[in-house]
Order: structure tokens, then sequence, then C-alpha cells
């Protein structure tokens, strides 16, 4: 049954109604967010409605998360918009609070992981970006104190790292990842492929099909380091800046080791002024 999509902007209002439906026996399932969201977010709440029966999702563009010279200020904002989406998606309630509600004056802590999150991929091409992450998400699994939290596996790093740290630091909060949802072309969906020209929303695809190619010629016997380098070559000559395409253990993200670990394909790469990610398991 339908409850209707309410916002709420503040931490007492989040968890007097997250403390109600609790104390109707409800279960909640958090879906934290930047806003500018697509369908990958919307399944997000679909998931969430298919383990729990509210579904909390927080609209905020964390400005820890961002590096100087990053797209803090150009992020897409669309409030309106994606309230109307979330409504159609069926969430119950939109947490959207002010910058004071998440970092007031004097806020001086910070959360920061090893493990997964000093793996040498994003963490090497963004040092700031997993510091700002923990410390936002740890902050919405604490005020919001749902029973999950749903992420997507195509920041797959990040998926690593918050359920490192919430196992860590013993939070309630199961973290569960949820396969990525990309275009009918095969590109990852996210919010900055706003960003890419007509002619690099055309090229972008080619990410998912190299790591599909690589994840085809591994899957049939050739070296890992073999078949990731030859799909380096082919996305560079194609226009693309790689950042990294490489095979890692897919649960502990460390470098290969022995021929039968499971392995994840993770790459990141620039078209343009715009970076994609997107990783694909073997
Ligand atoms: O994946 C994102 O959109 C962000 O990193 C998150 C998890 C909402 C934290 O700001």
């Amino acid at each position: 049954m339908s409850t209707g999509t309410r916002i709420v902007r503040t931490l007492e209002q989040l968890r007097r109604q997250v403390a109600d439906w609790r104390a109707q026996g409800l279960r909640t399932a958090l879906v934290p967010t930047m806003g500018a969201l697509h369908d990958g977010h919307l399944t997000l709440v679909r998931q969430g409605l298919r383990r729990a029966d509210r579904v909390v999702v927080t609209i905020f563009v964390n400005p820890k998360q961002f590096g100087q010279g990053e797209d803090l200020e150009r992020y897409p904002r669309d409030e309106k918009g994606d309230a109307r989406k979330l409504k159609k998606a069926g969430a119950n309630l939109i947490y959207i609070p002010e910058k004071a509600m998440i970092y007031p004056e004097g806020f001086a802590t910070t959360v920061s992981l090893a493990g997964p999150a000093k793996a040498g991929l994003e963490d090497k091409f963004r040092p700031h970006f997993f510091d700002g992450v923990t410390t936002i998400v740890a902050k919405l699994f604490i005020q919001a104190g749902c029973d999950y939290a749903m992420f997507g596996e195509k920041d797959y790093q990040q998926l690593k790292v918050v359920t490192r740290m919430a196992w860590d630091l013993d939070i309630a909060t199961a973290v569960i990842g949820v396969e990525t949802v990309r275009e009918p072309d095969g590109l990852a969906m996210s919010s900055r492929n706003a960003y890419l020209s007509r002619n690099n929303r055309e090229l972008a695809p080619l990410i998912h099909h190299c790591l599909t190619d690589a994840a085809t010629a591994i899957a049939d016997g050739k070296p890992a380091a073999k078949a990731t380098s030859t799909v380096r070559r082919k996305l560079t000559n194609a226009g693309f800046k790689v950042d990294y395409l490489t095979a890692r253990n897919a649960e502990t993200l460390q470098r290969l080791r022995s021929p039968s670990e499971p392995i994840r394909l993770l790459a990141a790469a620039w078209l343009g002024t715009t970076r994609l990610i997107d990783n694909i398991a073997v």
C-alpha cells in the first residue's frame, strides 16, 4: 500500500519518521544519493522496497567528496524533478538536509579507511574522495538508522568501502549491492553522463564493450594483464584518456595473486571533460 512521499529537511523529522515505522514493526531501507536521479537510483529504490517496507532517499551533494577543480559547482541539481521521480518509484521519505544539518559549525570528524579505500583505483586519482564518502555515509547511516542501505555496483570500490566501514564500525545497517543499470547501448547510467557531448555520448559505451571483451578473454584463459592491456590500448586509440583499467580481486580489490581468485575488471577514463567509471565481473 502506498503511503505517499514525504519530504523532510531536518534530522529530527527524519529520526521521528523512522522511529515511528520501527515502532510499527516496519523495516526500512536507505538510498543515499546526490540527486540528479536516473533509473539507476530508481532501481535502488525499487530494490529497497523489495527488502524493506519503507524506503528513505537522501539527497545531498556532499562537498567533502569533491576535490579542487572537480565538478561540485556544476554538479546537476533538480530537486523538483527528483521528487517527482521518487514519488513515482514509491519512495516513502526524501531527506534533503541543509549543509549545516550534516556539517554544523566546528565539524571536526573524518571517517577514513584503509583496505579497499586504498586499493590504488579511485583513491589514486581522487585522493580526497573516500574520506568524503565514508564521512557522509557514516553520518547518514547513523542519522537514519535504517535496516538496509542500497548502493549501486557501478561505484564498485565505493560499495566495497562502505560495506567495510559498516562492518568495522558495527553499524547495524546492512549494505546491499545492486547491479549496474545500463542504457540500451551498454553505457552505465550516471548523473555525469549529462555532461557528454553528442559525439562523446556515442563513443562512451566503448568502455563497457572493452570491459566485456576483456572479461570474455580472461574467462577463455587469456592472462588478465594481457587482456586488460589490449582493451586499454583500444580505448586510448579511440580518444579516451584512461586513468586505470585493471583486473582485481573482486572482494578485496587487491592485485591478483593466483589464477583462482574471483576477478572484477574496473575502469575509469576521461572522454573530453567527463570522467566515466565502470566495472564488470569475470
Ligand atoms: O554515490 C553517490 O552518489 C555518493 O557517493 C553518495 C554515496 C550518495 C555519498 O555522497
